[in-house]
């Protein structure tokens, strides 16, 4: 399985912060923000990770992580977003990467006091789709809002003025290779980008979504 880490992006509400650098640079206690959902990947296993940047300060990641050195990695694999389309448009960049692999993705701004480690070995198993990951949290009108019957996802509403459950959806993803066809067909939303929500509607709409809820903590430090 492949990881890829979501770097890019404006950081607007984080302003004035992210006027001079990108949001996945700012300190998180005593490392780099980009630290965290780097060695999450490598802690579960995944050592085949490729990070996607934009904007001015994409060359600071190369000579902040370098080769992976300290997440204990031999190699790391980089692609630079031109505009800022949203998560579905920067995945896209991870195609030839990722190629007929499975791949975990996770936004650079996604921390978690856990492990996905079992998480992607059940995906393994798993013959084709998508996995989520889920959190109950006080501020759903934040996020992605999953809407559950039993054990299936029926829907995810992204930041919805009246959230039918307190589930945010996490900004960790697992996909089959089929994501990058369904990135293909994706519409701008009201906000101008490609929202990974519509990615992960798809799957639930063929049927081959599962989900897990997070133990622990999560973080998004986007804002
Ligand atoms: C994104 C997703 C949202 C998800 C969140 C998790 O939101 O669109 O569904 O719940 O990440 O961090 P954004 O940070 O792009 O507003």
């Amino acid at each position: 399985m492949k990881g890829v880490v979501l770097a890019g992006g404006l950081g607007t509400r984080l302003r004035p912060l992210t006027r001079v650098t990108n949001k996945h640079l700012l300190p998180v206690y005593d490392k780099p923000m980009i630290f965290y959902p780097i060695q999450t990947l490598a802690d579960a296993g995944i050592t085949d990770i490729m990070l996607v940047t934009g904007g001015n300060n994409a060359g600071d990641f190369l000579r902040l992580i370098g080769n992976g050195e300290d997440f204990g990695l031999r190699h790391m694999n980089y692609a630079y977003q031109k505009n800022e389309g949203g998560i579905a448009d920067a995945l896209k960049l991870a195609r030839y990467f990722v190629g007929d692999d499975k791949v975990a993705v996770i936004l650079g701004d996604n921390f978690i006091q856990g492990s996905i480690r079992c998480a992607v070995g059940d995906f393994g198993k798993q013959p084709c789709g998508a996995k989520i990951f889920l959190k109950e949290v006080p501020n759903p009108r934040e996020f992605g809002v999953a809407v559950l019957d039993g054990d299936k996802v029926t829907r995810i509403i992204e930041k919805p003025a009246d959230p039918p459950t307190n589930l945010a959806v996490v900004g960790i993803y697992f996909y089959d290779s089929d994501v990058f066809e369904i990135c293909e067909t994706l519409k701008p939303s009201n906000r101008g980008e490609l929202e990974i929500t519509d990615v992960n509607n798809e799957y639930i709409r063929r049927g081959v979504m599962t989900y897990e809820r997070i133990e622990g903590w999560w973080a998004d430090c986007g804002s």
